[in-house]
């Protein structure tokens, strides 16, 4: 049984008069511990396959099998529960919340979840994320005080406090310079081989795509094209090789 397997998806929105068919029929199968890429031009349906996966939003018709369970007609407070439980996101933007610490942001899905209670509780698992991240160094830092990509960490580590089985990123390196896209790049393959969490990442770029195990391309609300990749790129080697940053 697949993790995700998606049937005959359709997504449309009605804008005014205006019908935007943006998931015209799209059938796909995840499996758990895979690291999928998807790629595609600008409107072709990324985000809208993203939102439907995530919980977040509902297909128009269509079916969407979560670990077998059909969540495609779930209520909003199903899918929420859903959601907080198994899946984490990380957006283009980071979304820190500026006059909050890094251990503060990472806490903040905590506070609208009643299962974890006690602020101590709340502070440990916090710091376990960070860690895995390998910003345990940063975290009374504001996101000021932060990189771009200390910045995009400390979203990954709030992505993970939920210890979500499937991690949902959208563009998570668009704001990003060449070496510090590959730290970030780094940190997602490293969750996914040693944590075997799911990643789906959406990306413009091939050269990030390539960090995947499996690149699934949209063009017009359909996939065009889904290909296993041989010969994957690997953060951690590319970054060992990269000369060392010298210091006056
Ligand atoms: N909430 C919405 N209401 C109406 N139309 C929408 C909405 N969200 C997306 N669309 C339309 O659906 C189509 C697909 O949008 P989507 O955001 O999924 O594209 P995308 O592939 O993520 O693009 P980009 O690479 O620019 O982020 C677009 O034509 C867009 O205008
Ligand atoms: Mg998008």
């Amino acid at each position: 049984m697949s993790l995700i397997s998606v049937r005959d998806l359709k997504k449309t929105y009605i804008v005014g008069d205006i019908e935007v068919r943006a998931l015209r029929h799209v059938s796909l199968d995840v499996e758990a511990g895979e690291f999928l890429a998807v790629t595609g031009p600008s409107g072709s349906g990324k985000s809208t396959f993203m939102h439907i996966l995530g919980c977040l939003d509902r297909p128009t018709s269509g079916q969407y099998f979560l670990d077998g369970k059909d969540v495609s007609r779930l209520s909003k407070n199903d899918l929420a529960r859903i959601r907080n439980h198994q899946i984490g996101f990380v957006f283009q933007g980071f979304n820190l919340l500026s006059r909050t610490t890094a251990l503060e942001n990472v806490e903040l899905p905590l506070l609208y979840n009643s299962a974890a209670s006690k602020g101590s509780d709340r502070k440990r698992r916090a710091m376990e994320s960070l860690k895995l991240v390998g910003l345990e160094q940063r975290t009374h830092h504001l996101p000021n005080q932060l990189s771009g990509g200390q910045q995009q960490r400390v979203a990954i580590a709030r992505s993970l406090i939920n210890n979500p089985s499937i991690l949902l990123a959208d563009e998570p390196t668009g704001n990003l310079d060449t070496k510090t896209s590959i730290e970030v790049m780094d940190v997602f393959q490293t969750l996914n081989k040693e944590r075997g969490i799911t990643v789906l990442l959406i990306t413009h770029e091939r050269d990030i795509a390539e960090y995947g195990t499996r690149i699934v391309a949209f063009r017009d609300g359909v996939i065009k094209t889904d290909e296993k990749i041989a010969n994957r790129r690997i953060a951690s080697v590319e970054l060992a090789a990269l000369p060392p940053v010298s210091v006056d």
